[in-house]
């Protein structure tokens, strides 16, 4: 994907304040603090389109992007992170479940781990949920920067094994150095594109 143009569209929590569905779309789920914004921000090569923080629980809405004015990109609030007020924890159930229930121009899902973690409980249940509506998520193993290249490889099999998925189905990703954007492009471009031509 060359990257010709992106703008903030707008933030949403309730599906009326969703911008209109005119363009296919790829949403970033993950954990607080993984790494999604800083992946868009590097997708479309700006440093900061998208805001980041140290801070896990940064991203507390919904947020909708425009990219060549043709494909949307969708920011989601993260899960799991224990120090989010309890209020916010409460609402992003629903706010997440129903944006991804109900979005029609939704094409692909990313769920985006963190490479020197093995995935949990809660990723487990997030990629069977995606299942039970006939989903199945981009994986990514993002922070790859944080481990040498013999040690993320060994990383990626003990993630597949702990998923049950091959190893060609996690993409290896870095914001800092970039490594794993022409990847992750092309899986969005092939859920995005393929399903809207087999519609035409
Ligand atoms: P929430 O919005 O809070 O859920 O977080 P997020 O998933 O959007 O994470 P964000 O992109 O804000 O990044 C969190 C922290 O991780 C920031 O300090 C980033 O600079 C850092 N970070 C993100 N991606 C990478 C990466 O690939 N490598 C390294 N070394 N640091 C990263
Ligand atoms: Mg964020």
């Amino acid at each position: 994907m060359i990257v010709k143009s992106a703008e903030f569209v707008t933030s949403a929590v309730k599906t009326r304040q969703y911008p209109e569905a005119l363009h296919p779309e790829a949403a970033f789920a993950g954990r607080s603090n993984v790494g999604k914004s800083s992946l868009i921000n590097t997708l479309v090569n700006r440093k900061r389109l998208v805001r980041t923080s140290a801070t896990p629980g940064r991203t507390q809405l919904i947020n909708f992007f425009i990219v060549n004015h043709n494909v949307s990109l969708v920011d989601l609030p993260g899960y799991g992170y224990a120090k989010v007020p309890v209020s916010v924890r409460r609402h992003w159930g629903p706010m997440v479940e129903t944006y991804l229930k109900s979005r029609q121009t939704l094409k692909a899902v990313v769920l985006i781990m963190d490479v020197r973690r093995i995935p949990g409980i809660e990723e487990q249940n997030f990629i069977d949920w995606l299942h039970l509506y006939q989903r199945t998520p981009i994986l990514v193993l993002t922070k790859a920067d944080k481990l040498s290249k013999s040690a993320r490889i060994k990383q990626r099999q003990a993630i597949g094994s702990a998923l049950g998925v091959k190893e060609a189905a996690l993409i290896l990703f870095s914001a800092k150095t970039r490594l794993g954007k022409p990847e992750v492009w092309s899986a969005i471009e092939r859920a995005i594109f393929d399903e809207y031509r087999q519609c035409d």
